[in-house]
């Protein structure tokens, strides 16, 4: 996709996020508004980052979007609790209800899915999961893979294959009958 094009959708669909479906998730989010997961933080450069994969994709990005904007409104805190995935999944079909005609029930059962499974990284072939995963992990890579100081040394220090990049995910069929 052309890049202007690509940026100008991203504004389009970030502008929706922010102004429609960030007050709706706000009002039922247990997720903190700043910090590490913040909403404000965290949700949002998740979000951001997962329009623009879909949109590179060639993908619907809606879907998309309200995996990002929910996958982590049932956090608590910022530590390890790998449920809160679980416990999104109703919050998020709420957040959905409240935009009819958005996206199509199939597709709300596949944002469904990669809210659940986003925690664990279960493996998946469909472009909604790879999306919320990639983008999640770019975000959180920020400190895990590529702190400042390792870019500013990488041609010295660092070899480019040791960088392990997160691959978009890839599920088996029998997995997702199972959820089914
Ligand atoms: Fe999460
Ligand atoms: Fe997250």
């Amino acid at each position: 996709m052309e890049q202007t094009k690509k940026e100008s959708l991203i504004k389009k669909y970030f502008d929706f996020y922010q102004k429609k479906v960030l007050p709706e998730v706000e009002k039922l989010a247990t997720q903190k508004k700043e910090g590490y997961h913040g909403l404000y933080t965290h949700t949002d450069a998740v979000v951001f980052r997962a329009l623009d994969y879909a949109l590179e994709s060639g993908e619907n990005p809606m879907p998309v979007l309200f995996a990002a904007a929910c996958h982590d409104m049932a956090r608590t805190h910022d530590h390890y609790d790998k449920e809160h995935g679980h416990r999104a999944v109703p919050l998020a079909q709420k957040v959905i209800a409240k935009f009819p005609g958005k996206i199509s029930e199939k597709e709300e059962f596949l944002v469904c899915y990669a809210i659940q499974n986003h925690t664990e990284g279960t493996q998946t072939n469909d472009y909604i999961s790879a999306c919320l995963w990639d983008a999640d992990r770019t975000r959180l890579a920020w400190e895990h893979l590529m702190p400042k100081r390792w870019l500013l040394e990488m041609p010295k220090n660092i070899s480019p294959g040791k960088i392990k990049p997160w691959g978009a995910q890839t599920r088996t069929e029998k997995e997702f009958k199972q959820f089914r």
